[in-house]
């Protein structure tokens, strides 16, 4: 069922369990997270990149989205993930969403603050979950590896300026940058727990979130999900599980053409992913 994510993130805070929020951008990855987390009755985040809704469509993305979650019982929240301007924010919200990202973190902190208030002002009013972003966040969507760029350490959100924001947006919730990467496996992505525990110690009440998180050993998960770390942002593993299961299928011998017997697979694949990561974050039964 669709909801909104208040009372989600409530209980993820007090019980120290992380939500999985699952990127999609169509049938089949909407069907493989919100299956996975019925089958472990577990609360679960849709979430869609700006470039998922240009792929889809704002209404064909939510329609999707909104659907499946009528289908099954366990709580579905349908969220934007990297807004990046008040139009796009509110054509999601027009659409259904139910808790939207403002990630104006590459601008200067005034601006940041500006934006992510506009934002907030016109979500609020309409019972709607804001997201803001603080500190810089290395990679790109779905990227395997990082090229020559500098490392995460050079942009880890500072614990005061995280502070700052949050006390002049008032923003429900915000993710920080603790050394993970987007897209990437290069080694040097692991969470800087002592940052984390900094940004806590100045933030007690705001419910952390973690994005960048494909790629991550179990054991930094399931530490982070005991934080303040409610939300965990996984794109990517779902992304490779999806193709690995395409070249599965296209390498066997195949008499009959039709591309549900290869999405299925594909659907299933990812299926098994997103249910893992949900045992990881500890939100299994939660629902
Ligand atoms: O916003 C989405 C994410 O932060 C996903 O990152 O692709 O590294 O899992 P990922
Ligand atoms: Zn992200």
């Amino acid at each position: 069922m669709l909801v909104r994510p208040h009372e989600l993130f409530a209980k993820a805070f007090n019980m120290q369990y992380a939500l999985g929020a699952f990127n999609t951008s169509n049938l089949e990855l909407t069907q493989a997270i919100i299956r996975a987390a019925e089958k472990t009755k577990s609360p679960v985040i849709v979430q869609t990149s700006t470039g998922a809704v240009e792929y889809a469509g704002v209404n064909t993305i939510a329609g999707i989205v909104r659907s499946l979650a009528e289908e099954y019982s366990v709580p579905v929240v349908l969220h934007l993930d990297h807004g990046h301007s008040f139009e796009e924010i509110k054509a999601c919200i027009e659409a259904g969403y139910t808790s939207v990202m403002i990630d104006a973190s590459a601008k200067k902190f005034e601006e940041n603050v500006r934006i992510t208030n506009e934002v907030v002002n016109y979500a609020h009013e309409r019972g709607v979950w804001v997201e803001a972003e603080i500190g810089a966040l290395l990679g790109a969507e779905g990227a395997k590896g990082l090229g020559g760029m500098r490392t995460p350490d050079d942009m880890l959100t500072g614990a005061d300026e995280a502070r700052k924001l949050v006390e002049a947006t008032g923003v429900d919730s915000l993710a920080v940058a603790v050394g993970t990467i987007h897209g990437a496996f290069t080694g040097q992505e692991y969470i800087r727990f002592e940052r984390l525990v900094e940004i806590e110690n100045l933030l007690p009440n705001t419910p952390l979130v973690l994005h960048g998180a494909s790629g991550l050993a179990s054991k930094h998960l399931e530490e982070a999900a005991a934080t303040n770390v409610c939300k965990v942002n996984i794109d990517t593993e779902l992304r490779i599980a999806f193709e690995e299961a395409i070249r599965e299928y296209m390498k066997s011998s195949h008499e009959k053409v039709d591309p549900r017997d290869m999405l299925g697979l594909a659907r299933d694949a990812v299926q098994v992913v997103v249910e893992e990561k949900i045992k990881v974050f500890g939100s299994v039964g939660k629902a």
